[in-house]
């Protein structure tokens, strides 16, 4: 008599209740199918061959490993080798991931086999049972926790009782001294661009201040604040908050008060980058005075604060209040209002 056989002797929910169950109640508890042996339970010889497949497949998983050191010796940083049909490609890169890739499947491959054909398949049912301890057992818990605290003599040292719990609520501390390696603090740097009072408004195609004429109806235009040169060391920093988006709108289509104030002739300036996650917004819609982010479709509506009309992003585009200096040229009158481009705590 097999193993096999032994375990079904002993269960209760076994395929013999099976058909009496379901032929006195549709809702009895079915019990397991019959259990099927497999080829590996009847027959020794197909085991022994699982076996060596099994083993067949771990080994090949050592040689990988022994394969995937080797090609740090092996290969040089800089090798690059010709395969078909990826192209060209690092030696060291390509045979690392083959190597460790052929370790980790063989593992798995290997392990799945054993327990698909060798281990034991036989299904057991048993019944739930209480989770929770009896009264006898909690009580002798409680009893085992009071000898043990009586035994350590806690309540007669507090001298160590209290440095114990004092070293225990300062362990933590040196997880917050590590937060330091995420870098410097933002401080104020996500609520500031360039932007400031005076500061010229310059054309980032021609490079030269904007005058109020330069702006005509229909068109979009795209400035950056005086002072800030393409080949300056942070120029991809600051242009990342301090890109502007300037048209000019018939005074008496714009809906929104506050925009009319901080226009000047119809002429608006909002922040170039989308408040969804910071894609600079470039299309522009002259008939309805629509801006379309390419990234997410997120759409704003220049005539009506940059109130988003459609799309993922949670807030209009922060304006910037813009005049004209005693020169005739388009100016700042200060810094954003608000942070520009992806929202975070809500906007402070
Ligand atoms: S970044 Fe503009 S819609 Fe997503």
């Amino acid at each position: 008599m097999s193993s096999n056989e032994i375990s079904h002797e002993n269960l209760p929910h076994e395929q013999g209740a099976h058909g009496t169950a379901v032929a006195e109640s549709p809702f009895a508890d079915p019990g397991l199918p019959p259990h099927k042996p497999r080829i590996q339970d009847i027959d020794e010889r197909a085991a022994k061959r699982s076996e060596r497949t099994v083993a067949l497949l771990f080994t090949i998983s050592m040689l990988a490993t022994i394969g995937f050191i080797a090609s740090f010796v092996i290969f040089p940083v800089d090798k690059i080798v010709y395969v078909w049909p990826i192209g060209h490609v690092s030696a060291t890169n390509l045979s690392l991931g083959l190597t460790l890739g052929v370790a980790l499947f063989c593992i798995g491959a290997g392990a799945v086999h054993w327990a698909r054909t060798l281990m034991s398949d036989t299904e057991f049912a048993d019944d739930r049972h209480a989770i929770e301890a009896t009264p006898e057992v909690k009580a002798k818990v409680m009893a085992d926790f009071a000898d043990g605290a009586r035994e350590s003599a806690i309540g007669r040292r507090p001298l160590i009782r209290n440095t114990m719990l004092g070293a225990m609520a300062m362990v933590p501390l040196s997880g917050i001294v590590l937060l330091r390696e995420l870098g410097p603090l933002p401080e104020k740097k996500l609520f500031h661009t360039s932007w400031s009072r005076g500061k010229q408004l310059i054309n980032m195609n021609t490079n030269e201040p904007l005058r109020p004429e330069d702006v005509v109806v229909g068109s979009l235009t795209f400035a950056k604040p005086e002072g800030l040169e393409e080949d300056d060391e942070n120029f991809n920093n600051k242009i990342a908050k301090d890109a502007l988006m300037i048209v000019r709108i018939a005074p008496q289509d714009i809906k929104d008060r506050r925009e009319l104030e901080w226009s000047h002739q119809g002429i608006v300036a909002f922040s170039k980058i989308c408040t969804h996650v910071g894609c600079p917004i470039s299309l522009y819609e002259q008939q309805t005075h629509h801006v379309l982010c390419p990234c997410h479709q997120s759409t704003f509506d220049l005539s009506d604060g940059a109130r988003v009309i459609f799309g993922p992003a949670g807030h209009p585009l922060p304006q910037l209040r813009i005049g004209v200096n005693d020169e005739g040229y388009l100016e700042a009158l200060g810094d954003f209002a608000e942070p520009v481009g992806p929202a975070f705590w809500e906007r402070g």
